[in-house]
């Protein structure tokens, strides 16, 4: 005679078996259909989860003979095993599928990096400045932050000359400012060259004040050349040379009688407004000629100031601003474009 209980534990050990291995059967053929990762997650929840029809399943083993409990649950541990494993390869496939895909997109627009380039402003100080290395000048540069004496004193600015005041020049305390212009750098060069000096000096100037041509920081090329026997035609002749290799060589200029306190005679140079060509307009106030740089011969204060040999030495000292000449080469009216950062202006220098 069979086992009274034969019957009843054959046939849960075969419906567990059955519905499991049905289970697993649908479980993967799901899996290999599911298209995406929320998809598979679903199907975990469903066949896996503590509500899930695998765990349902595993639930009828409790009720088989003790004997034949273990190998019910070795069985079903081997299915649950192998759903884990099927939904694993789901993943993958679908990662892969992803990258695969994007990849072959090849209606998508590159990426490509930015490139970098110099600002219009450092361009064109490099223009000016290799302008002058090749007529033999050296560059050096100096402190922003710099001393009254430097700044002034030494430069032969009397003690109340109204560059002094606080509405041109940012002070940091009593006898510290931010520089107002690079010629505090003629007299830090003479303090420790013997002449010839030919020296040009490019670097940021600070002056108290903001408008369309103004802003509160810019940029200047100072430039000296101190040696015996130097007199205003090599001034000239050096700032002509100047400005046809920065413009063009047809450009006009004119050098008209100005005052510095520390040169002397002291004189501007102009240039023929490149906007209207001389017959007066609003950005040359209907003169006609365009101011781009001071200049003149170095004042004998300053040979004193350094401890030069007097009557020995002659030199003439310039500087310009550089914004002003790019806005004269590029035809820009407004120099705080130069410090926006809007990348659709600086790009197109
Ligand atoms: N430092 C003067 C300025 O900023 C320019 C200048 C330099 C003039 C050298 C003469 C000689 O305006």
């Amino acid at each position: 005679m069979l086992p009274k209980n034969f019957n009843s534990s054959t046939r849960i050990l075969t419906t567990v078996n059955q519905s499991i291995e049905q289970i697993e059967k649908d479980v993967c053929l799901h899996l290999e259909k599911a298209s995406d990762v929320a998809e598979v997650q679903d199907l975990r929840v469903l066949y896996l989860g503590r509500k899930g029809l695998i765990t349902q399943a595993l639930k009828g083993i409790s009720q088989l003979p003790k004997a034949e409990r273990p190998a019910a649950g070795k069985k079903a541990n081997q299915i649950r095993t192998a759903v884990e494993h099927a939904i694993q390869t789901a993943l993958k496939r679908i990662e892969s599928q992803a990258a695969e895909e994007g990849a072959l997109d090849v209606s998508l627009p590159g990426r490509h990096a930015a490139y970098g380039s110099l600002h219009p402003v450092s361009q064109i100080q490099k223009r000016v400045c290799d302008i002058f290395v090749r007529l033999g000048f050296d560059i050096a540069e100096g402190p922003e932050v710099e001393s009254d004496y430097y700044n002034f004193e030494a430069l032969n600015f009397p003690k109340n000359h109204p560059a002094r005041d606080m509405q041109d020049t940012f002070f940091v305390s009593d006898d510290i400012v931010l520089r107002t212009h690079t010629s505090p750098l003629q007299i830090r060069t003479m303090e420790k060259t013997t002449p010839p000096v030919r020296i040009v000096m490019p670097g940021k100037v600070f002056r108290c004040d903001s408008d369309l041509t103004h802003t509160p920081m810019f940029h200047q090329v100072e430039g000296l050349l101190v040696d015996t026997d130097i007199s205003f035609g090599d001034l000239k002749g050096i700032l002509t040379t100047f400005v046809h290799q920065m413009f063009d060589s047809k450009t006009r200029l004119r050098f008209r009688p100005s005052f510095f306190p520390f040169t002397e005679p002291s004189a501007e140079v102009d240039i023929l407004c490149v906007m209207c060509r001389g017959s007066g307009c609003r950005v040359c106030s209907q003169t006609g000629w365009i101011e781009i740089l001071g200049s003149g011969m170095v004042h004998p204060a300053l040979y004193e100031n350094v401890g030069y040999p007097p009557g020995k030495y002659t030199g003439f000292a310039f500087g310009m601003g550089v914004e002003r000449i790019a806005m004269l080469k590029y035809g820009i009216d407004d120099i705080r474009k130069f410090f926006e950062n809007d990348i659709r202006f600086i790009q197109q220098f």
